[in-house]
């Protein structure tokens, strides 16, 4: 199983948010903390938390007013998509552009009109030892008044990219040209979970939306998305909060609460959470490089997340059909051509990409890949 977007399940981790889990359920206001909705914003006390933690750590100046919970990021992206893109009032149709191509599959299916998407093909660098990179190509980047907002994954799902901080900020520039916001995924980066291993400048302004998620931490299963955006963004989330699901879940707040509070999620990032992934990474792209050497497989620089993006060049089928050929070998890769959203057809790159999760099993990654490299070798052009 190397498909999926699940994180490890870290023991070490786990069982410092079962104890969060047991002091939750051992304190006085458990009865309160279980028993009445939370506010549509979302855990009054989870908000105060990570206001400390985050104006502690950088200049953003945050107030309660910027931050909003949701169930999980992908309901932030679901309402923030919607909130900005689709028809108008006035008939137009907006979209919500990603600069960068391949994006995280699981915005694809968040639009409630058609055509709410735009995206850009990418840079592709070789970096030598079988890498290469992508990076946004800013001269075919057009914005013009049917763009609503700009979206990154950063670390992107499904490649392993970290955007550069030049790069950032070139697209901060354009959406404040634009008069448009840019949205940043966070899901993987930091303050927490961390899964990020270059040095990347995290950034923040009333024009900016930030999302970020308890998922990569550890807990998926709490269903928590934090959203950090100008008040009037914070406002409406709450209010799509109300009208979905009256309020947010509090488990997830609660679990993490004193974690914030006395800064071990800080020890748990640095100590834990971030050296167990950067290792998998190392292990995972040192397997790929020995078992791909003599075939024509080019490997994405992993810079955070848990993914293994692959560009199998000179295959003689899609992406695709390989994908069906590994999973009747019992090997689960996603492939890469959903991640390409709004990409011309015609560009034949998008049909020779895989993404494979290295967080689970170092095992099942070995196997995995050497099949993988057999499926390849009996399927390359002549
Ligand atoms: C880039 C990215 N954004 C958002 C999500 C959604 O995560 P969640 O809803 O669990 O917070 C994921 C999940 O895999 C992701 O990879």
């Amino acid at each position: 199983m190397l498909g999926g977007g699940n994180p490890a399940v870290i023991p070490k981790i786990m069982n410092i948010f079962r104890e969060e889990l047991q002091a939750l359920i051992d304190h006085e206001n458990i009865n309160q903390h279980l028993g009445y909705y939370s506010s549509p914003q979302g855990d009054a006390p989870f908000i105060d938390a990570l206001v400390n933690f985050l104006n502690e750590r950088y200049p953003w100046n945050l107030s309660g007013k910027n931050i909003a919970l949701t169930n999980g990021s992908q309901q932030s992206f679901f309402y923030l998509f919607n909130l900005f893109a689709g028809k108008m009032p006035d008939g137009k149709q907006k979209k919500i552009l990603f600069p960068l191509s391949p994006e995280y599959i699981g915005y694809m299916d968040l639009g409630l009109s058609d055509d709410m998407f735009a995206s850009c093909k990418p840079d592709i660098k070789y970096l030598g030892k079988q890498q290469f990179k992508y990076h946004i190509n800013f001269n075919e980047l057009t914005i013009d008044d049917h763009i609503a907002a700009i979206c990154v994954s950063r670390p992107t799902n499904p490649t392993g990219n970290v955007i550069a901080n030049e790069e950032l900020q070139k697209l901060e520039k354009l959406s404040q040209q634009n008069n448009i916001p840019l949205i940043i995924d966070n899901a993987y980066g930091l303050p927490f979970p961390g899964a990020i291993y270059t040095n990347a400048e995290l950034h923040w302004h009333d024009n900016i939306i930030l999302g970020m998620s308890l998922s990569k931490l550890g807990l998926p299963g709490v269903r928590t998305g934090i959203v950090i955006a100008h008040e009037n963004i914070i406002n409406a989330i709450s209010q799509l909060n109300g009208i979905t699901c009256l309020a947010p879940n509090n488990i997830g707040a609660g679990i993490l609460t004193r974690l914030l509070h006395d800064r071990r999620i800080i020890d748990l990032r640095e100590n834990i959470i971030r050296p167990f992934y950067q290792q998998k990474m190392q292990r995972a792209l040192a397997l790929a490089q020995t078992t791909f050497k003599d075939l024509p497989v080019y490997i994405h620089k992993p810079e955070g997340a848990f993914f293994l993006w692959l560009w199998c060049k000179d295959l003689s089928i899609t992406s695709k059909a390989l994908y069906k050929k590994l999973k009747a070998r019992k090997v689960f890769v996603i492939p890469g051509e959903d991640f390409f959203i709004d990409i011309d057809p015609s560009w034949q790159h998008q049909y020779q990409c895989l993404r494979l999760n290295y967080a689970l099993s170092e095992n099942q990654l070995e196997r995995g890949i050497n099949i993988i490299a057999e499926e390849i070798r009996k399927h390359l052009k002549e």
